[in-house]
């Protein structure tokens, strides 16, 4: 199938044509991916909402394919460029075709901009939930109150204009939701989970402005994915990156529902050396007795502190940190002789390292470990057009054991993103430390399954304590735990004063070298979940 439009040849229109069969409809919705790190959830919720929609790269899709294609509606996305600055690579004659489109913050930006409002770089940047005072419940706002709670996450922003009809604004935005003509936008993320209801406003577009009328039901994606993983792998090998969180563990689900429980094929390879302190045996004790998979443990630590050796900012810690990954799955494939290499990737990875959907500019938040290593055999990744939600869903589809599938995220360059500076044996010992107590105690609290991900950080501050009699210099640590439903957006979890103190006290007791503790009271955007 179609993954991403590039333009209206053919093959394309053919694609089409099937999908719409097999979906027995003759609607279509065109998502311009304009590079956010969301756009894959406008996706999700058009998935949701049961229509066809269609990821179009803005580069290449001209007004004259979309005429041939006609779709029912047009969404722009939002992304990281500035429709006044470099420009956004889009046939902007789309806009008068008379399809009713929507855009999403810069998708929004760059149609004011064409009808001729100003966009400026706004006095403030807008960054959290606002609540959006709504002027019109007809349209895209029909059955919300007069306000609602939305995810605003822009620099530039509309000014007002004679053309615009307004729809909603915030304390900071005028216009936060638009309307000119069959043109609408709105500056906030519907696509977001913080953003109350957004769904509905999507379901507005597609069923009230849009006139679309059918819907279908979600297909079996776990049965998707296990009959295109038999289809590839045929009878050859496949070697497992298998790190025991939820993500390769539910790949390895997938595969061992293709291949079957024949045993020789699969092999896992668990890489130590920047791992949590639990996670080997997790791995062993869900997957070391298991007839249809081989578990090798192989301990990297060396290798790991020698190319970390004297890096100390965090973007140059990941790419070492990705050599060793590479290398040591490269010796294994060799000696497996796999003919494939299977991680679990995620649409998040992939969209937080700057690659993933086709489109304009991306921006690169952080190079995820698992990206774009060009290995020598082709890499399956079933589960790259996932969050990790929709991961979840599958592995409790195929039978993956809950408590493998509610562990805590964990980033595949492990503790190397948790240690502020130089990573060496003293501070990996320490990372370990603390975040086994904070584990522990959220689990003893009961408050483990009830953030989506929580973190100990080894800072490179120093703070004057007093343990005995002397005064000495301590490491402050900073712990984290965010709320969240897919990682693209998280809130701090507000955990109680108590369960803090009791923490601080662990640690600062336990770990000899640690001064002070801190808690981390920032939400993505604009922090990252991760330290680093
Ligand atoms: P950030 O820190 O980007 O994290 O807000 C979003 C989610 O992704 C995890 N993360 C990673 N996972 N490889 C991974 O497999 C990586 O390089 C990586 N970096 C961040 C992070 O733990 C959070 O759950």
């Amino acid at each position: 199938m179609l993954t991403i439009l590039k333009n209206s040849n053919e093959e394309s229109i053919r694609q089409i044509d099937e999908e719409k069969k097999i979906r027995n409809t003759n609607e279509l919705f065109i998502l311009f991916a304009l590079g956010s790190q969301f756009d894959h959830l406008i996706k999700l919720a058009f998935e949701k909402l049961g229509v066809f929609c269609l990821v179009a790269d803005p580069r290449s899709v001209t007004s004259d394919d979309i005429k041939k294609i006609n779709p029912t509606g047009i969404i722009l996305s939002g992304g990281p460029a500035s429709v006044y600055d470099e420009g956004v690579p889009f046939d902007t004659k789309i806009f008068d075709l008379g399809i009713p489109t929507l855009g999403v913050c810069l998708g929004f930006q760059l149609w004011a901009h064409y009808i001729g409002a100003k966009v400026l770089g706004a006095n403030k940047r807008e960054f959290g939930v606002h609540t959006l005072h709504i002027q019109n419940n007809d349209s895209l706002f029909k059955g919300f109150g007069n306000t609602t709670r939305v995810l605003e996450s822009h620099g530039d922003r509309i000014e007002p204009y004679e053309k615009f009809e307004v729809l909603g604004t915030t304390d900071d935005a005028p216009i936060s939701a638009g309307k000119y003509k069959h043109l609408y936008g709105v500056q906030f993320h519907p696509e977001t989970t913080e953003s109350e209801n957004g769904i509905k406003i999507f379901e507005n577009f597609c069923f009230e402005i849009c006139k679309a009328v059918d819907r279908f039901p979600a297909e079996n994606i776990a049965e998707k994915k296990i009959k295109e993983i038999k289809e590839i792998v045929g009878d050859k090998k496949v070697l497992i990156a298998l790190s025991g969180g939820c993500d390769s563990s539910v790949v390895a689900g997938l595969i061992r529902n293709a291949l079957g429980e024949m045993s020789g094929r699969v092999m896992a390879i668990y890489i130590k050396g920047i791992d949590r302190p639990d996670d080997e045996k997790t791995v062993m004790d869900n997957f070391g007795n298991e007839s249809w998979l081989q578990v090798k443990i192989i301990d990297a630590t060396n290798q790991f502190l020698e190319v970390l050796k004297g890096k100390v900012t965090m973007p140059e810690k990941r790419l070492a940190m990705r050599e060793v990954y590479k290398e040591v799955l490269e010796q294994e494939i060799k000696e497996f002789d796999a003919s494939f290499i299977a991680q679990g990737t995620l649409y998040t990875d992939l969209s937080e390292s700057g690659v993933g959907h086709d489109g304009a500019r991306r921006a690169q938040i952080k190079l995820h470990h698992n990206t774009n290593l060009q290995f020598s055999v082709p890499e399956l990744m079933p589960l790259a057009d996932c969050v990790k939600d929709g991961a979840r869903d599958i592995g409790r589809a195929i039978g993956v054991k809950e408590e493998l599938l509610v562990r805590h995220p964990f980033p595949g360059p492990g503790l190397v993103v948790r240690i502020e500076g130089e990573v060496t044996k003293e501070n990996l010992v320490i990372a370990r430390q603390i975040d086994g107590i904070y584990v522990e105690e959220l689990r003893k609290a009961k408050l483990y399954e009830t953030v989506w991900q929580a973190g100990a950080v080894v800072t490179n501050s120093m703070i004057t304590c007093t343990k005995g009699d002397d005064a000495s210099q301590g490491v402050v640590v900073a712990l984290w735990a965010v709320w969240s439903v897919n990682g693209f957006t998280a809130q701090f979890a507000e955990l109680p004063y108590e369960f803090l103190r009791k923490v601080s006290q662990r640690i600062t007791n336990e770990v000899r070298a640690v001064g002070a503790v801190t808690y981390r009271i920032s939400d993505k955007p604009p922090s990252t979940i991760e330290w680093g």
